[in-house]
């Protein structure tokens, strides 16, 4: 087990939110060696590794203004763990999707946010200025959503996550990544 382990736990249902997790998890690697990518359907084989981990960083797709129903369904199963404070102290933050642009995503996070701090984590936050919210910004700019507690994306609802998310929001989860990665290197 490394000292600096990050576990990105997501779910995705059609593909978009899995590409975000992914970009998370490269943003991690640049600041620790033990990365470790969990969808929420295999969760039960990894909660080891949860346990493990120096910081679980959450991403689901916003579905009807929250999180998906199957990452509740992992929120609900972590009780056993929340019993016991086991991932007390440990870091955490949150990414997510969806089609329009606000789509309620905010809620995703906040949702996100509360059950990190019922689990007694501290919440790392996105650490960005918000981008494309001036007469010289663009989508292309990093946070073009202009998020600060987690790193949020938009996906045109008509299209594959070969082509959405952009490659803005792609950058924006990775940042969210490294920098979930260079605080854990800073705490015991
Ligand atoms: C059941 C369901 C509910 C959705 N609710 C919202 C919503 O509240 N706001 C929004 O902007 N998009 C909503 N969407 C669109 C998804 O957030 C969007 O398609 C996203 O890219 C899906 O991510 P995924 O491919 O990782 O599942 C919804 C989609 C589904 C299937």
């Amino acid at each position: 087990m490394s000292n600096n382990t990050i576990a990105v736990v997501y779910h995705s249902g059609f593909g978009h939110t899995k590409v975000l997790a992914e970009e998370v998890a490269n943003g991690a690697k640049e600041a620790s060696e033990d990365v470790r990518l969990i969808s929420v359907d295999d969760v039960d084989d990894h909660w080891d590794d949860l346990a493990e981990a120096k910081a679980i960083i959450f991403g689901s797709p916003t579905y009807m203004g929250s999180v998906s129903a199957d990452f509740k369904g992992f929120m609900d199963k972590s009780s056993k763990v929340w019993s016991e404070h086991g991932w007390k102290d440990k870091l955490a933050a949150g990414f997510t999707n969806s089609a329009s642009y606000s789509g309620d995503k905010l809620n995703t996070l906040v949702q996100m946010s509360i059950f990190a701090a019922q689990h007694g984590m501290a919440w790392v936050g996105l650490g960005l200025m918000p981008g494309n919210n001036t007469s010289e910004g663009s989508p292309e700019d990093l946070n073009r959503i202009g998020s600060y507690l987690g790193a949020m994306a938009q996906s045109n609802a008509d299209q594959s996550s070969d082509i959405v998310p952009p490659q803005s929001d792609k950058d924006t989860a990775k940042v969210l990544g490294k920098r979930v990665a260079e605080f854990a290197a800073r705490i015991n």
